[in-house]
């Protein structure tokens, strides 16, 4: 498998709704085909993690569809786990395999726990009447942490897929492997538990400032490059919701602060404590960032995606940005909570107003 035509050909992948064609993902895509390459271990689980909106599925979307197009020993699938329409379920997927693993897939999207068990058996008949072949089988599950909640639910969901992964390394004498992708903190911190078993836990981070102008000029975006950059930090899917907002930074930046200060609320009321208890002890983390999950609101932070574990705890496909609101333990998922959040301890109250904020973020 050349590296160099998947990583072309997915730069020929055009994302529909937006009209554009997939931009950068570069090193992220060398070291995934890396992992995806190594034949050390024959079945193996990577979990994919990242912040909200950074770019997750349509970069597993874009390596689907280049790897169908270009590699010759590899098939790999595509399900995304919160389509409930079977249509849009596999989305780049091989159209072949699709129709065949579509008459065993119909009716089960509520039954979880079992999708490695029928996933299993769909690859080894699609094998069994050569309709599927290769040595190499990849499968990805987009969110398949969706609506399962609790550790125990989490691991035995992984555990089965590792069983089966194992069982069709050993009945087709091939590799399997699969990337789970999960945008959930909560849940990603229990794939970090069970992490080293039979599974890696990978970091994936939002588009590095170079890709982001890229996607800026692509998307022809008006906006000051270097302000919406110490803004919303390079998140490709903020920048689509300003898109379809006409460009205003300032409603972006209004619903920014609600939802910041909701999770403040719902942490001060959780706790029984004061708001301005809450906020004081917050300050700790600001004032260094990677001692945020120190704080008494880091939970909640947690649970809403505004902030979360970062560098060390994972294997990093992504560069992260050396930036205030990033460290090598913790980090704001974007910018813009970080200085929502300052802003709101410096002025000792969450009724802030946008030029509150946008003062904070300009000096
Ligand atoms: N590399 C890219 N080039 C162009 N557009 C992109 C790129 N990555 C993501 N986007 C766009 O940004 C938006 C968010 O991407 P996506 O839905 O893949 O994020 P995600 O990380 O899967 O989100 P979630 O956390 O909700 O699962 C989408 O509109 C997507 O098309
Ligand atoms: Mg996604």
């Amino acid at each position: 498998m050349k590296v160099e035509n998947i990583v072309r050909t997915i730069h020929e992948y055009e994302i529909a709704p937006l009209g554009i064609r997939f931009v950068d993902r570069d090193s992220e895509v060398c070291k995934m085909l890396q992992l995806l390459e190594s034949t050390e271990v024959k079945a193996w689980i990577y979990m994919i993690t990242g912040p909200w909106g950074c770019g997750k599925s349509e970069l597993l979307r874009a390596l689907t569809y280049a790897m169908n197009r270009v590699s010759e020993d590899c098939q790999i699938v595509y399900f995304d786990l919160t389509e409930k329409e079977i249509s849009r379920f596999y989305a780049t997927t091989d159209v072949n395999i699709m129709l065949e693993v579509e008459k065993v897939l119909e009716g089960l999207m509520g039954e979880r726990a079992k999708i490695p068990w029928h996933v299993y058996r769909i690859i080894k008949t699609l094998y069994e009447r050569r309709k599927m072949k290769g040595e190499k089988i990849i499968l990805i599950f987009d969110e398949v942490t969706y609506s399962l909640k609790n550790l125990r639910e989490i691991e035995a969901l992984i555990t089965s897929l590792s069983n089966h992964l194992a069982s069709l390394v050993k009945d087709l004498n091939c590799i399997a492997k699969a990337l789970v992708v999960t945008s959930e903190q909560s849940a990603s911190e229990v794939f970090t538990k069970i992490s080293g078993k039979y599974l890696t836990s990978c970091l994936m981070w939002n588009l590095n400032k170079e890709s982001f102008f890229e996607l800026m000029n692509r998307l022809e975006c008006p906006l000051d490059q270097e302000l919406l950059w110490s803004i919303i930090g390079g998140n490709p899917r903020l920048l689509v919701e300003l898109k379809e907002r006409n460009w205003d930074l300032k409603e972006i930046l209004k619903g920014l602060i609600a939802k910041v200060r909701k999770t403040i609320r719902r942490t001060a009321t959780g706790r029984g404590e004061a708001l301005s208890a809450i906020l004081m002890d917050l300050k700790k983390g600001i004032d260094k960032v990677e001692d945020l999950d120190l704080t008494l609101a880091w939970n909640v932070l947690l649970e809403d995606n505004i902030v979360m574990h970062t560098g060390a705890m994972f294997l990093n496909l992504s560069e992260m940005p050396k930036e205030r609101w990033t460290s090598n333990w913790c980090s704001f998922q974007i910018p813009a909570y970080y200085w929502i959040l300052r802003t709101m301890i410096e002025l000792k109250t969450d009724k802030v107003e946008v030029e509150d904020v946008m003062k904070r973020i300009r000096c």
